[in-house]
C-alpha cells in the first residue's frame, strides 16, 4: 500500500510517499480501506516531536509509529475474530490517536473501540474530519464547560478545526454564542450559527462589557486574567491549549469558590462520536473543510495546517479513493489471511 512515513523528528521535509505492506489486524481489530482522513495539530507536534512531554510516548529518540493520522474515514475490509460490531463492507470513521495513528496510508488498521458506523448520508471527507475536533469540542462544552441552554458563550477561535466544531455545537445544545475570529471568517462564523462575531483584528473580547458563563479556548493567547476578567463570577473557562499558569492557579481558584478554569485533554469516546454521528446524520453539523489534498501532498497539507489559519479541517485522500465496497481481495475475514 501507499503510505505517508516519518523515520525521524523534524519539518515536513522528513516525510516519505512510500509503499509498505498492508498490516495486518490484531483480534480486536479491523483493516479500513482509508477513503479520507483529517490533519490535527497533533499530527504537527506529533511529526516535530515537540514539545518534548510527546516523547515519552511517541518515541523517545525517534517515532514509534512512523504513520501520523489519527482521524479516518473508511470501509473495512478485514476483521479480527474478535470484532463483534463491524463487518467487510461497513463504513466507518474515528480517531485512532489511542493506537497509533496511521491514517496517512491507504490502509489502516483499527481498534473497532475506536470506531463508529458512518451514517450513510454523511460523506467521508465530513466523517474524518469530525473524530478529534468535534469530540474535543463537545467534551470542551458539554463535559468540562457543563453549557446549559440559554448560557453565554464565547468560543475564541472560531474559525479553525476545533472552533468551527463548537460554534455549531454550542448553538445546537441551546446556548447564545458569540465567536472570536479573524476578518475574512466573520460571515462564515454567522452561518455556523453565532449570534455575535468579535473579529479580533478590530477588537478585544477581554476589554468588552459582556460576561460568559463559559469561555471554550482554542488559541491560548490572553493571560488567565485577561480571560477571567469576562467569566461570569460561577462562569468556566476551558482550553484546549496548554497554559502552564492554569495548572497551579484553576484548583487554587476553584477551592476560593471562584470561576472554573481548566487546561483540558480530549479522551476517544465512542458515545461521544456516535452523538456526533448522530448530528451529522440530521445536519444540524456540517464539518468546514478548507482544502483537500491527495495522500502524496501530505506534507503540503501539514505545512498549511502548521501555519496555523487553516479554516476548518484540512483533508487528505489516498488516490482513488471513493467509498465504494470493498474489493473480492479484501472481502475476508480472518487477520492471519492477511497478504
Ligand atoms: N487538548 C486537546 O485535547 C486538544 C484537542 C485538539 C486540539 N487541541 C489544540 O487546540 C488548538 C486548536 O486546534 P485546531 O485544530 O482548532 O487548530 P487550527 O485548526 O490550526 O486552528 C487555527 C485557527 O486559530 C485561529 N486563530 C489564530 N490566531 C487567533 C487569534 N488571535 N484569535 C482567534 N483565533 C485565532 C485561526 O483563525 P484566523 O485565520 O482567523 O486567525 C485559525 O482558524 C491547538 O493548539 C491544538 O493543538 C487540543
Amino acid at each position: 500500500m501507499k503510505a505517508i512515513v516519518y523515520r525521524t523528528y523534524g519539518s515536513p521535509d522528513v516525510l516519505e510517499f512510500t509503499t509498505l505492506a498492508e498490516p495486518t489486524p490484531k483480534p480486536d481489530e479491523v483493516l479500513i480501506r482509508v477513503v479520507a482522513s483529517s490533519i490535527n495539530q497533533g499530527d504537527w507536534h506529533l511529526l516535530h516531536g515537540e514539545p518534548l512531554l510527546v516523547r515519552p510516548s511517541a518515541g523517545l529518540w525517534r517515532p514509534k509509529h512512523p504513520i501520523l493520522g489519527a482521524d479516518v474515514a473508511g470501509v473495512v475490509v478485514a476483521v479480527g475474530r474478535a470484532v463483534t460490531r463491524f463487518e467487510p463492507g461497513d463504513a466507518v470513521f474515528g480517531d485512532l490517536s489511542a493506537s497509533g495513528r496511521g491514517g496517512f496510508a491507504e490502509y489502516v488498521a483499527a481498534p473497532e473501540d475506536a470506531l463508529a458506523l458512518k451514517p450513510a448520508a454523511v460523506p467521508f471527507a465530513d466523517a474524518a474530519a469530525t473524530p478529534t475536533a468535534g469530540v474535543t469540542a463537545l467534551q470542551g462544552l458539554r463535559t468540562h464547560g457543563r453549557l446549559a441552554p440559554g448560557q453565554q458563550v464565547l468560543v475564541n477561535g472560531a474559525s479553525g478545526g476545533v472552533g468551527t466544531f463548537a460554534v455549531q455545537i454550542a448553538a445546537t445544545l441551546g446556548a447564545t454564542v458569540t465567536a472570536v475570529c479573524s476578518t475574512r471568517n466573520v460571515a462564515q462564523a454567522r452561518r455556523l450559527g453565532a449570534d455575535t462575531v468579535i473579529d479580533y483584528t478590530q477588537e478585544d473580547f477581554t476589554q468588552g462589557g459582556q460576561r460568559y458563563d463559559l469561555i471554550f479556548d482554542t488559541v491560548g493567547n490572553r493571560s488567565v486574567a485577561e480571560y477571567r476578567q469576562v467569566l461570569a463570577p460561577q462562569g468556566r473557562f476551558v482550553t484546549t491549549t496548554f497554559l502552564p499558569a492554569l495548572a497551579l492557579r484553576g484548583p487554587w481558584l476553584a477551592r476560593r469558590g471562584g470561576p472554573s478554569m481548566q487546561n483540558m485533554m480530549a479522551k476517544p469516546d465512542r458515545d461521544d462520536l456516535a452523538f456526533l454521528a448522530g448530528l451529522l446524520e440530521e445536519r444540524r453539523l456540517t464539518p468546514v473543510i478548507d482544502r483537500c489534498y491527495p495522500l502524496d501532498e501530505t506534507a503540503d497539507a501539514l505545512r498549511y495546517v502548521g501555519a496555523g489559519h487553516a479554516r476548518g479541517k484540512v483533508i487528505v485522500v489516498p488516490e482513488g479513493a471513493d467509498g465504494s465496497a470493498p474489493t473480492a481481495a479484501h472481502a475476508i475475514a480472518e487477520p492471519g489471511d492477511r497478504p
